[in-house]
Order: C-alpha cells, then structure tokens, then sequence
C-alpha cells in the first residue's frame, strides 16, 4: 500500500507531485505529504496533513515554492496512527535527507533500539523513520547513494523507497524490494511512482524496476545498480498504451460506475482480442512450450485475493466442468502458509487486478520454488506478478482506479473462460461443435452486458427501499454461489452495511435463523441445472416474511411473483450467468452507498492495491 512519487526535471517539481497523488490516492489515503527542494533557501521544504490529499491541498494554498525537485506520498497506514506526526515524507534531524516509503520495515524495532541507544530522537511510531535515520548514520557529504545502500542492507521485509537530500540536490534516489517502482523517462526530466498512472500525462516510456535493484534519477539519466552483484544494469524502457482519460472519470461522478458502465465494451474487446478469425482462442503471451506444459499438468489452483479470488472460485467451477481435472480455488494468505502439497505436474493461476498484491506475489514465489507451472492472469501491464511468472495472460481492462472492483472482476471471469475452453481444446475435453456453440455464445455477452446495465433506474429505485437497512444477505448456487460471495463483498466495502454471501443450498444451516420481514435477502437465480432449488429457498424465505430480491433470467413469471423486486439477464448458457448477474449487484452497492453518502471511490480503511501481508 501507500503511493510514492518523485519529480525531477526543469518544471516546477510541486504540481506535479500533487497531480501523481490524486492518481496514486487509490493506494491508501491516511495521509499525504511532500518534500522539495527550496533552492533559494538551500533547504528542504516539507508539509505533511492528515487525511485525504484535499486537507494536504489545503495546507499549501498560497504556497509559491518554485522547486525543480521533488516527492510525495499518500499513506495506508501499517505502523502507527494516521496523524501528521506518521505521515511520509520522514526525514534526519537536520532535515537534509527526506525518505518515502511503500512497505514494511520487519526489523525495525531492534533497529530503532539500536538508534534510540546511540541517541536518536523518533518523532513518530512509524517503521519508516527508522530508514531514514540508518541513512542520516551511515552519511559524510558526498556519499548518499553509499548510505542509502548501507541503510537498505540491514532491512527485513519488503519495501520501495525515493530518497531526496538538500545536499545532493541532482538526484533522486530509489530502491525496491517487492514492492513496485516504475521510472518514468521524460525529456530533461525523470519521474519516479508506485504506479505509471501518477506519470502517465507526461511520459509513456518506463523503466521498471527490478527487485534488490537501486536507481538513481537525474534530470537527464537513469542509472540502476544491482544490489546484489554491485553492477550497472541495463534495461530497455517499455511503452505503456493506456491514455491518461482511460484514466479519469469521463463525466460520471465516481469512477466505480464509469468502470461500472464500461464493462460491454471491456468484454467486447477481451473476446475479441483473443478471438482467430472468430473460430479460435489465441493468447499472444503463451508459447508452444508452455501449451505443452498445459497438456501434462494433473491440477490446477486457483490463488487470489478478495474480489480476484471470487473470480477464482467461479473458474473453479469453468475448469472442473469444461476440462475435466482436479481444481482448487483458494486465497491466497491462506495458500502460501498451508504448506501446499504441489510440484511440477500442478499449474497454479494467480488473478491479481493489481499484480502487486503481497501475498499473491508470495504464492507465485512459494509455487515456483516448489517448481509447479505458474500462469498470471493479471490486468496491470508489467507488474510483478506479470513479470515473474512462467505465462501470463492480461485482463485488458485498463486502469481501474475505484477502490471496488467492477471491470477487473467481469474482465477475469471472462479470462478464465477463454482460458478454460482454451485448455480444453488443447486436451482435447470438449469436441468442436460445442465448442463452436460456446463461442457463438461468448460472442453476445458484451451486448447482453450492455441490456443489464439499462435496468440502472430500477436498480435505483431497489436500492432507494433498502439502502437504510444494516444487514444483507446474498445467496446463489452453482457458478453464482461466487456472485453471492462478491455482491455481498460489494455492499460491504463501499456502504459499510452488513453484507453476508451463502451458498443457497447451506441457508438451512444457519442464515435461515436471520430471515424475517425485515431481512432483505438477494436471491440470484438464473436459468440453470439447480434452478428449482434456488426456487425452493425462496419459498422458504418468503415462507418467513423475507423480503426478495431476485435476479433471473428475463421474462421468468414464477421467479418474478415470488420476488420483492426482480433485476433479469437475458436467456444465456449458465457459464456466462455470473459475468452478466454480477453488474446488478454492482450498480446495487453502488448506488445503497452513493445513498448513505459514503466515498465510494476511497472507501474507509482500504486500499486498492494491498502490498502488506
Ligand atoms: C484489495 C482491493 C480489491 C481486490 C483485492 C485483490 O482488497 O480493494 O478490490 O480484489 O485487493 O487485489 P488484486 O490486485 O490482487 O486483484
């Protein structure tokens, strides 16, 4: 978590340093500071506020800094409170070196013992601050890139930091170690972010990072050293092709329901990108080795976080049915501990929207050193995760900036299904004219997508009964047992009301207990091969006054007169069911929160990319 950016170059350093914060909010938002350079006082000018970057904003009107040299930070806090005292940038006592940092410092208790021993005075309960002073005591004029690498030398954990010194105003320096840094290479001026997007309106050309790897950043250079080997390193920069308005909100007043909103056309170029001639799947990043590896594997693990590991649950269900082989979906805090019994005849998929988050990248490090075949299925373009595992497909839903999921959740299901029937084509499990059937099918559910989204008004009204009620339970079966799963998850993380997902077929095992006339339960029932016994667990939750909401397939009488309210998706295979069922849910937590007034991009106590255990 927490965003980190740097500037240095001939524009004035300030603006945009606040511009990169607005796009790296996303990543955490306890609190923001900077620090640049002030030339004409030969200092370091520092402001940091509590809170969203608008109280930092605020503390800087009627500021004039010209200053060609700078970072910033927006904090998720790990390691103390968020106040002003813990915000980031942290610097020495004499206020020569300023740091910024994204991770976890593990040792840093007996570090700061040490230092307090030799004197040191911490001015806040961060980890952090302790980067900075083991600079400040390795440091003589002259040698901050040799402090910096001492300093880094004697930390645990993981971490991505920029260094700014009065001393050596020329430069920016930065290191990383699983955390994620991408330099930006403008024209007389370098950037330095935890994301492209906080440079993207100035540079597409990056150069990424690699773990244990330092760089230092001057207006006209680059130079990466190895911590390791102590040599430099070269790299060719990548182009990246997301435009900046992909990026913004487009009109819509929050970036949730743009991405919301953008899902027929996300889907309508996923399949198409992937479809040969409109007969075959293809994925350009897989070679014919690894299909040849596909061909051998014994079973398949699914290993992701929150939304993402939804998304595994409902491949789950597409790879077990389609390519007829062992699956386990699971998350992954849980997998990297469990001691997974797998080797080189397992494939294990991890989804990741961000290709950052720390205990996915833990799990693709634990299945590569236990030699099982790693493929990412990932929608930031050189992340981690993409770059370290053995295959990787992207999602292709461009960036998304809501700190919900919308368009990366509906962009891996629709993966995992052009994956899915990808790998049974290739062994062979599914014959070619249901094949053809599915695809001809895949084919209309971006406009199919599109025909859900106009019940938006509906939706409203639904959500206008309800969004005063703390409690809410979601459940369905089969491949929408995941969407009952991610609705509820929805509802939580932007309203903050009570949102449980169940498997249907379980209610009787305890939710039951919760149903009265009160308790608004989500019933999502399409067609499919358990529909009359989601049919049963409504009747018995009307049997107890429950109040009904339900989402199946249009024109469906029965359903519909045993429904409070009833949202359709038009008449599809069940395979494709949790792709269109979902976006109900979606616009349904987003519109209950927009109701109770909550920040539904910033919700409180998130992140969107989470890079702490
Ligand atoms: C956070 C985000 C979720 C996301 C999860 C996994 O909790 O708020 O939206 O699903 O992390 O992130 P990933 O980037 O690995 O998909």
């Amino acid at each position: 978590m927490c965003g980190i950016v740097g500037y240095i170059g001939n524009q004035n350093a300030l603006p945009i340093l606040l511009k990169g914060l607005e796009h790296l909010e996303y990543r955490g938002y306890d609190s923001a500071g900077v620090a640049c350079l002030n030339h004409q006082k030969d200092s370091l000018f520092v402001i940091k506020e509590k809170g969203k970057l608008s109280a930092l904003k605020e503390q800087l009107k009627g500021i004039h800094l010209l200053s060609n040299a700078g970072i910033g930070h927006t904090r998720w806090a790990t390691h103390g409170e968020p106040s002003r005292a813990n915000a980031h940038p942290h610097t020495d006592p004499h206020n020569r070196i300023a740091l910024i940092h994204n991770g976890i410092i593990e040792n840093y208790s007996s570090l700061k013992s040490d230092l307090r021993r030799k004197g040191v005075r911490f001015r806040s309960e961060t980890d952090t601050e302790v980067a900075v002073h083991m600079i400040a005591s390795f440091y003589k004029k002259g040698n901050l890139t040799e402090a910096f690498r001492k300093a880094v030398e004697k930390l645990h954990g993981f971490f991505a930091f920029v260094v700014l010194s009065k001393d050596e105003p020329g430069q920016l320096l930065a290191f990383k170690r699983s955390n994620p840094l991408a330099i930006g290479l403008g024209d007389g001026e370098n950037f330095i972010a935890s994301d492209v997007t906080a440079f993207l309106p100035y540079t597409n050309r990056v150069l990424y990072l690699e773990d244990d790897e330092f760089a230092v950043v001057t207006r006209e250079k680059v130079t990466i050293t190895s911590l390791k080997t102590g040599k430099v390193v070269n790299r060719k920069p990548s182009t990246i092709r997301w435009s900046i308005s992909q990026a913004q909100k487009g009109g819509y007043p929050h970036f949730m329901l743009k991405e919301i909103f953008e899902q027929p056309r996300v889907l309508e170029e996923t399949i198409s990108k992937r479809l040969r001639k409109g007969e075959n799947i293809f994925f350009d990043t897989l070679s014919k080795k690894i299909d040849r590896k596909f061909k051998k594997i014994q079973k398949i693990y699914l290993v992701s976080c929150g939304t993402a590991y939804h998304a595994g649950l409902v491949g789950n269900y597409m790879l077990g049915k389609y390519v007829r082989i062992p699956v386990e979906a699971t998350v992954s805090s849980e997998f990297r501990y469990e001691d997974p019994v797998i080797g080189s005849k397992d494939l294990v998929i991890l989804i990741t929207q961000s290709g950052e988050t720390a205990d996915t990248l833990a799990a693709l490090r634990l299945a590569k050193e236990k030699k099982a075949l790693t493929l990412a299925i990932v929608n930031v373009v050189g992340s981690t995760i993409a770059r370290d595992a053995d295959a990787m497909i992207y999602t292709q839903a461009g960036p998304e900036i809501g700190v919900a999921s919308t368009k990366a959740y509906t962009a891996q299901l629709e993966t995992l299904l052009l994956f899915t029937l990808y790998l049974a084509r290739l062994r062979k499990t599914i014959n070619a004219d249901d094949f053809s059937k599915l695809l001809r099918e895949f084919k209309k559910i971006p406009g199919y997508a599109a025909a859900v989204l106009k019940q938006a008004k509906a939706i409203e009204t639904c959500a206008r009964k309800h969004y005063h009620r703390r409690n809410f339970l979601y459940l369905g079966r089969g491949y929408n047992f995941p969407t009952a799963l991610e609705g509820a998850l929805k509802l939580k993380e932007i309203s903050y009301a009570h949102a449980h997902g169940y498997a249907a077929g379980e209610m009787k095992h305890g939710p039951i207990a919760l149903i009265d006339h009160e308790q608004p339960v989500i019933c999502i029932a399409p067609e499919s091969k358990t529909y009359d016994k989601m049919i049963s667990n409504i009747e018995e939750i009307r049997a107890r006054e429950g109040i009904v909401i339900a989402i199946g397939t249009e024109k469906d009488k029965n359903l519909m007169s045993l429904a409070d309210d009833f949202f359709s998706i038009p008449k599809t295979h069940e395979v494709f069911s949790s792709i269109l069922t979902v976006l109900v849910l979606q616009l349904f937590a987003y519109k209950v929160a927009v109701l109770n007034g909550r920040d539904v991009d910033q919700p409180r106590n998130l992140a969107k990319s989470v890079t702490v255990e």
